[in-house]
């Protein structure tokens, strides 16, 4: 709908898109319901990923960030065996197949050459394939035996922000249902934790002057920046980094909380930011370990936890959500964060320099 590619009064595309990210949670609850209310998905694509013995998940970018978030549901849910590639990789370096593979493509404007390499190359072998995407007729979902659509409305702004949250929720329902269809089920009611998440969206887009000052505290003129984290936390951060390398131009890398002292500890200097994510119980202890390993060398730590896991010195607690839903939330300020990094970095925030939002070229 054509209401949706206007900026109306917002500033940046990036901006508005940040913010639509509640009602596109919303809408993908409403797309994949029945009248029962429970959640749906086509059974011929829960059969097909149910038949398989192992999925492996293709992507690139952010896209890629958002199947290894994929990964977890998938395999905490529906018990099936995921890789998580990158597609330029797959194609020159395949790994070993299972038996029965399923291939889901993971891609925003389903136009990615890279990605599209390997629905060709895996076609030919005769395997099944889904791609997850925002636009409805792209050669990946032509291209596939089957097609998730994200119900993003279109994404303008080069850094792609409430397409990967669609992603993670059209992933979660997908692994859901297909647990559903092996006779498991989830611990706690999906439909339902969605909804919290997006309430939760709502109010860390409502706290956009404290994303504004952590990025002038920390950000404003840092030559790099590191993202570290845990289990999901640490694709949380991959993700939080890339958006914040493609929009300001820092040099931002994410790390696993434990990676960080085999070698790159090594660039910590007086002031480096630290944005670290600690929103799973169960890796609490150890993240907040290695950021008193990081402090200890002088780095200026960005404590981001969520309700319930907060401790005296964290900058910013997240509205509580489910544990495994935790990315769609703590990407937002992530997102908000990048975004004025870049505005008081003077940078383009819709187009910055050298990218483009879909790569027709391998
Ligand atoms: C480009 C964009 C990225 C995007 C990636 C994958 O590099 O600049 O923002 O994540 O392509 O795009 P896709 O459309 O396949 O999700």
């Amino acid at each position: 709908d054509a209401s949706d590619i206007e900026k109306g009064t917002y500033p940046h595309y990036m901006l508005k898109e940040i913010d639509e990210q509640p009602l596109v949670t919303r809408r993908i609850i409403e797309k994949y319901r029945n009248e029962d209310g429970g959640l749906t998905v086509d059974a011929e694509i829960v059969n097909a990923v149910n038949a398989a013995d192992r999925i492996y998940i293709i992507a690139a970018g952010t896209s890629y960030h958002a199947g290894l978030v994929g990964k977890q549901f998938i395999e905490n849910w529906a018990k099936i065996p995921v890789e998580v590639h990158i597609a330029s990789e797959f194609s020159y370096n395949m790994p070993l197949l299972s038996d029965n593979p399923l291939f889901i493509f993971i891609s925003q404007s389903g136009e990615t050459a890279d990605s599209r390499a390997v629905l060709v190359q895996i076609k030919e072998l005769g395997h099944k394939a889904l791609t997850i995407t925002n636009v409805q007729g792209s050669t990946l979902s032509r291209e596939a035996d089957y097609t998730l659509l994200l119900h993003a409305g279109p994404e303008i702004a080069v850094a792609s922000t409430k397409a990967y949250t669609a992603q993670l929720a059209v992933l979660s329902i997908l692994a859901a249902v297909a647990a559903y269809g092996k006779g498991r089920s989830l611990e706690f009611d999906l439909t339902k934790e969605l909804g919290i998440v997006a309430n939760a969206m709502e109010v860390l887009c409502d706290q956009k002057e404290e994303m504004e000052a952590i990025a002038r505290e920390y950000l404003s003129t840092t030559r790099n920046a590191f993202f570290i984290g845990r289990s999901v936390d640490y694709y949380v951060g991959l993700e939080g980094s890339l958006k914040l390398k493609e929009i300001s131009y820092i040099q931002a890398e994410g790390f696993a909380g434990g990676e960080l002292k085999h070698g790159t500890i090594a660039l910590i200097e007086n002031g480096t930011p630290i944005i670290a994510l600690a929103t799973q119980e169960h890796v609490n202890l150890s993240i907040r370990g290695n950021v008193k390993e990081v402090v200890a060398r002088g780095a200026n730590p960005c404590i981001i936890t969520m309700k319930g896991l907060e401790e005296e010195d964290d900058r910013f607690v997240l509205p509580s959500v489910h544990e495994q839903l935790s990315p769609l939330a703590a990407v937002v300020p992530l997102q908000l964060i990048s975004y004025y990094a870049a505005l008081h970095r003077g940078c383009d925030v819709d187009k910055p320099r050298n990218l483009a939002k879909s790569v027709t070229v391998e």
